[in-house]
């Protein structure tokens, strides 16, 4: 008899969504079009040229890496991403988001996690796995007033958000970030799909080195390379990344040295910088041709842009999901994204605009 200790989490909706569509394309013959997922589908990153540059037969990629990551990669992480403004201590490389959000819950002693009130499921997940109470916000305003009953709690920066896809003014956001970090609350940032529209600039710099501010940071999103399952961690509380770095050992005994050593040449050779400026010249061309294209067509749920701009991967249409699937496009119902009013986000469904322009124009057009 096997004694199990049964979560309340479930399995990803998004997922099995695409199981359905799948079946349903198989019975049918006929084509659908995927805009259920959270990968840029645009083009894949064109590896050819960097993949001559790497020695699969060297000890150190064959062998364990170093527990907090190789330092040739965290020096590269350190001048591309923070402008040298950070130091390599500061950084963890661990196993992509979904791990380093599990590795941060488990370490941080939190009162509740503040999430915003349309979030990616897998937040919620993870905490119900580790039993963390989470709550929402609705704004930036509501979290200004809320400051008092903050502290010993964390709030969840998604942006571009993942489900809307909307972004704030970086001033704003940089504002309440200072603000938040000065009333001793604890800042998440996990903004993966900021990478692919603001390459290197100058966002990490201005709050990295702020005490309260944690920085998780993926490779799947920003250079198309989710099965790699890379990213890292950046803090400057020492301790912090000192208790990370033993959970990461005792749950995965490091990061996969090739994963490491491929995004290391992408972010240091002139082969490689040029195999991620065209990933991104290309998802950002088609990402914006598809937004420009439903903005026209009427068919973007322009409520949701009111004091941001729909800039992410993802977008949400005025169609429910089963309307789309009356015209063959796999969206997921904007009600799985949200703890309240599901039953008006139902009428909603969150798209992935990532994908080749003339496709989504295909499929909308008979709309
Ligand atoms: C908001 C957000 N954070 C983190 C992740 C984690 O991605 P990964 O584990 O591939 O790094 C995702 C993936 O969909 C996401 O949408």
């Amino acid at each position: 008899m096997l004694n199990i200790k049964e979560t309340t989490a479930k399995y990803s909706a998004i997922s099995a969504i695409g199981e359905q569509v799948r079946q349903l394309e198989a019975q049918s013959g006929e084509k659908y079009l995927y805009l259920n997922q959270g990968v840029n589908a645009v083009v894949p990153i064109d590896l050819s040229k960097v993949i001559p540059l790497i020695d699969f037969n060297a000890k150190d990629i064959q062998v364990y890496a170093p527990m907090k990551g190789r330092p040739l990669l965290k020096k590269a992480i350190i001048k591309t991403y923070f402008k040298g403004s950070s130091r390599a201590e500061n950084l963890l490389i661990n196993n992509g988001g979904m791990s380093g959000l599990d590795l941060i819950f488990q370490t941080l002693d939190l009162k509740r996690v503040i999430l915003p009130s349309f979030f990616w499921g897998s937040y919620a997940n993870i905490m119900k796995i580790r039993n963390i109470d989470y709550d929402f916000y609705a704004n930036f305003d509501e979290l200004k007033a809320q400051i008092g009953v903050l502290e010993g709690c964390a709030v969840v920066i998604c942006d571009p958000n993942n489900p809307l896809g909307n972004k704030f003014d970086d001033k704003n956001l940089i504002d309440l970030i200072k603000f938040l970090d000065e009333h001793q609350v604890t800042v998440l940032v996990d903004s993966p799909y900021r990478g692919v529209f603001y390459a290197n600039d100058a966002f990490y710099s201005q709050i990295g080195q702020l005490a309260n501010v944690i920085i998780l940071e993926s490779f799947s999103k920003s250079i198309g390379l989710s099965g790699q399952r890379i990213g890292f961690i950046h803090s400057t509380n020492e301790l912090l990344l000192q208790q990370l770095s033993i959970r990461l050992m005792y749950a995965s005994n490091g990061v996969n040295s090739f994963a490491q050593v491929l995004v290391e040449k992408l972010l240091t050779t002139p082969a490689g910088n040029a195999a991620v400026n065209e990933f991104r010249k290309q998802t950002t061309r088609d990402i914006l041709l598809n937004i420009n294209y439903l903005k026209e067509r009427g068919f973007l749920a322009e409520q949701f842009y009111k004091n941001s701009q729909p800039k992410g991967i993802f977008v949400v249409v005025k169609f429910s999901a089963e309307e789309l699937l009356k015209h063959h496009i796999a969206g997921i119902s904007l009600s799985f994204f949200t703890a309240h009013q599901k039953e008006e986000a139902a009428q909603f469904s969150r798209i992935c605009v990532s994908v080749p322009h003339h496709e989504l124009k295909l499929f909308f057009d008979k709309i």
